[in-house]
């Protein structure tokens, strides 16, 4: 049962506050969970709670957030079974009252649901993923390894927000990070060769200016082949080029290429891409209210690649249904914070599964070191990851969760590797 909550500010990985939530049971279980905020935010996402005090961290702070849990949530949960997740996160729901959070907060409220979570697990004495997922809970995600940043998270770089590698060919997650992780030292030697500068975005990606935006894909494709991998059977790419953030009065602007393109044009581009580059991947190619243009994308592109809507559908079951009945994307990006409890998380999930959609668990570009998306990517059978760079602190933290999940599960794990995309076979 729940004795206490208490949230206080914390920093992310960018330097701006975000919420922390303690939180103890009666048996004497002290657990936290931090939150994470992102930086290309979709429109109809959960609503952050932010003081909006100019005078602290440019408005930024998350004082009212911490508040809410403490002074709100607190008295309201306490005495609460912590392991009836559905019901901490119904009575969250509830004590805010409004569609998107905004009366609480997603971040005070996400805080609590996971703070709740891992209490639980703890006095269960299971492993958050084990407590989440049950015993059937074994299949390792393939991890997609953010090694180019552009768009909001390196401005200056590329137009293409995220360029990552997919280790579709490892035979285990442990295996899956060290291609990974050569791959993007390789890049590093590969951007110095050509005298590029080797600074690097939010997502711990790299960060140069190029001249064209497909420069940025001979470069990996560059670096795969240093590490002594085969591009596309053992590491294939995946984009996100969070397309929203390319609008400009109804056109995708592209700066890097000079081009300024319709929907239907800028679809014309993607498919020339997948044509001629090893991309299993694409999320977020067109902007997040062209229902019709992802429509049209889909049916043209699906047997080649993978269409995840994240902005598109903010982990938002109802959005997601859209898309299912209306045939925009084959996948759906599941970040917890988009849409504020776990429960409403599984649900998400849940639903693309039974639509045969597939889910990839993700991290924001501004993190902490809380590790519960390895968690529930494994709980809850996601088979995809991204997690940013296999590099940098609050990024790594991800993946060395998930090495430790695998060496746990010892015989049992299973690494996802091409079953987690479909298409590949057909
Ligand atoms: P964000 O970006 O965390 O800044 O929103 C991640 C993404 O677009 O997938
Ligand atoms: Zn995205």
């Amino acid at each position: 049962r729940i004795l206490f909550l208490v949230a206080q500010e914390i920093l992310d990985s960018r330097g701006y506050p975000t919420v922390e939530v303690c939180a103890g049971l009666r048996d004497g279980t002290v657990a936290s969970a931090a939150v994470p905020s992102g930086a290309s935010t979709g429109r109809y996402e959960a609503v952050e709670c932010r003081d909006g005090d100019p005078n602290r961290y440019e408005g930024r702070g998350v004082l009212d957030a911490v508040a809410n849990v403490n002074d709100t949530i607190a008295p309201a949960l306490a005495g609460m079974a912590a392991d009836d997740q559905a019901g901490v996160d119904a009575a969250l729901i509830e004590l805010d009252g409004t569609e998107y959070k905004q009366r609480l907060g997603a971040n005070a409220i996400l805080g609590v649901s996971l703070a709740c979570a891992r209490a639980a697990a703890q006095s269960h004495n299971l492993g958050l993923y084990r407590y989440l997922g049950g015993g059937e809970a074994r299949v390792l995600p393939v991890p997609m390894f953010n090694v180019l940043n552009g768009g909001a998270h390196a401005p200056g770089g590329s137009d293409i927000q995220e360029f990552k590698l997919i280790p579709v060919g490892a035979s285990s997650f442990s295996q899956a990070l060290r291609f990974g992780v050569e791959t993007y030292h390789c890049l590093y030697r590969v951007l110095q060769d050509a005298g590029l500068p080797t600074t690097v975005g939010d997502e711990g990606g790299f960060a140069p200016t190029l001249k064209s935006n497909a420069e940025s894909l001979e470069l990996i494709l560059r670096a795969i082949e240093r590490a002594g991998y085969r591009p596309g059977e053992q590491i294939a790419i995946g984009l996100d080029p969070a397309a929203s953030g390319m609008l400009k009065d109804g056109r995708y602007l592209l700066k890097r290429d000079g081009l300024s393109l319709s929907s239907d044009e800028m679809t014309d581009y993607w498919e020339d891409w997948v044509a001629s580059y090893p991309i299993i991947s694409l999320e977020d190619p067109l902007a997040d209210d062209d229902w019709d243009g992802f429509r049209n994308l889909t049916a043209r592109l699906k047997d080649r690649v993978q269409v995840i809507g994240d902005d598109l559908f903010v982990t938002n079951r109802k959005f997601l249904q859209r898309g299912i009945d209306s045939g925009a994307c084959t996948s759906v990006l599941i970040k917890p914070n988009q849409i504020g409890t776990i429960t409403e998380t599984q649900q998400t999930i849940r639903l693309a599964q039974q639509a045969r959609y597939t889910c990839l668990m993700s991290h924001r570009s501004g993190e902490t070191c809380d590790t519960s998306i390895a968690d529930l990517a494994v709980a809850m059978d996601c088979r995809q990851i991204k997690a940013g760079a296999p590099a940098r602190g609050e990024r790594v933290a991800k993946y060395n969760r998930l090495l430790r999940i695998e060496r746990e599960l010892g015989e049992k794990a299973m690494y996802a590797g091409r079953s987690a995309f479909p298409h590949l076979s057909g």
